[in-house]
């Protein structure tokens, strides 16, 4: 994992992008430029692991280009499933911040992937800014931890 800078083009194709994630597009231009500056983008190997199943949650993921695989254990000496494949546009790791519990699910580059990360405290001011994206981010979480229960 790589930390690359953030160009101003970059900049521009983040805001592009957050526009089109449902959690980000009640934000004012104003709630926007407080985040912006904010948000790091890493580069990801092929196969990296972006973090693992179990360990303590300190950030959201939101993913520019490449795919990621989310990976799930139930019990200690059970098979891993995967349980979603997510493309360029999606998030990931929004369940271990809002419900302060550890990740859910270990979620794997299976491309070269370049991924924007915003710190856990800069996603709750977003959550505090915007009740209505908190309710949506909410829903997302419990479809997800329903779909990954009942993924065989
Ligand atoms: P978190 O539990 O923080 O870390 C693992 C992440 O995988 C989880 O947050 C979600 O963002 C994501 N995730 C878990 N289950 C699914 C699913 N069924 N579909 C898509 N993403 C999921």
């Amino acid at each position: 994992m790589e930390k690359m800078a953030v160009t101003d083009a970059e900049v521009g194709v983040l805001a592009h992008l957050l526009r089109k994630v449902d959690f980000f597009s009640p934000l004012t231009v104003g709630q926007m430029e407080k985040i912006l500056p904010h948000i790091r983008l890493f580069s990801y190997d092929r196969g990296e692991t972006v973090f693992s199943q179990g360990e303590q949650g300190d950030a959201f993921y939101i993913l520019s280009t490449g795919k990621v695989s989310v990976r799930m254990k139930n019990g200690f000496f059970s098979f891993t499933k995967t349980v979603s494949s997510l493309g360029p546009g999606s998030f990931f790791g929004e369940i271990a911040l809002i419900s302060d519990a550890p990740r859910g699910a270990t979620v794997v580059c299976e491309e070269p992937c370049q991924i924007f990360v915003l710190v856990a405290a800069d996603f709750k001011f977003v959550l505090h800014e915007n009740p209505a994206a908190a309710e949506e981010m909410a829903k997302i979480a419990a479809r997800r931890k329903f779909d990954s229960a009942h993924t065989k």
